[in-house]
């Protein structure tokens, strides 16, 4: 294994506890994981186990309630705000378990946005948007708005868009989860190009195990800890 700096992503005795009316729910409970650069992980576990908590604290936008997450060695929730925008910008692409499209925008502008926030030109961003969107197979669908595409589209849209700033980690909550089964095997295949192309690292949770058993390592979430 790499000298621990190296990993990519690593987390060290993740505690997650979420306070609710009938007392403290214990979600993670102790949780440890180091993900090396270029690995491709399918994060499996029964509904309610924990998944999207833990790949929301992955991609910053969740805090544990005690343990660290490192990327590259660096502590990323000791970091000032303004420097953890960013590391959720450029660092990381996320695909939502629900989209969060924005309806009032074409399916090309909400995959142009990410780039635009990181500070790429507009035309720029329009190309790769396009060229994303081509890919996964929306074409023809460039100017249509979220509410005028089926689920599935949407969340080929939410795909391209976690692409577009060709994050190093791809966190990826039930991508599948709208796709039908050509929708879903499309995924992954895109997946397996760009880890190839690109040496992009992804995280994957998912029900389907059919899917899961296509990466190269497969973690059962139990108990607040991973197997
Ligand atoms: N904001 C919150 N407040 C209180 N409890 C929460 C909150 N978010 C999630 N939970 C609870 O934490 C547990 C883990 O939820 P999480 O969404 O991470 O599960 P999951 O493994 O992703 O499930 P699924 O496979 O259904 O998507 C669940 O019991 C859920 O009810
Ligand atoms: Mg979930």
């Amino acid at each position: 294994m790499a000298p621990y700096q190296q990993s990519i992503l690593s987390a060290e005795d993740i505690i997650k506890n979420y306070p609710t009316s009938a007392g403290e729910l214990r979600v993670l409970r102790g949780l440890n994981l180091r993900v090396e650069e270029g690995e491709i992980v399918a994060l499996v576990g029964a509904s309610g186990v924990g998944k999207s908590t833990l790949l929301h604290i992955f991609g910053a936008l969740d805090r544990p309630t005690s343990g660290k997450v490192y990327h590259r060695g660096t502590d990323i929730f000791s970091l000032p705000d303004k420097s953890l925008a960013p590391f959720r910008n450029r660092a990381v692409g996320f695909i939502f378990q629900f989209h969060h499209l924005l309806g009032e925008f074409s399916a090309l502008e909400n995959v142009m946005m990410p780039a635009l926030i990181a500070g790429t030109n507009n035309g720029k961003a329009r190309k790769h948007a396009g060229e994303l969107l081509e890919r996964v197979g929306l074409k023809e669908r460039l100017d249509h708005r979220p509410g005028e595409l089926s689920g599935g589209e949407q969340q080929k849209v939410a795909l391209a868009r976690a692409l577009v700033n060709t994050p190093q980690i791809v966190l990826a909550d039930e991508p599948s989860g709208n796709l039908d089964k050509e929708g879903g095997e499309m995924l992954y295949s895109l997946f397996l190009e760009l880890n190839r192309e690109m040496g992009q690292t992804f995280i994957i949770a998912t029900h389907n195990l059919e899917l899961a058993g296509q990466a190269k390592r497969v973690l059962r979430l139990e108990q607040g800890v991973l197997n």
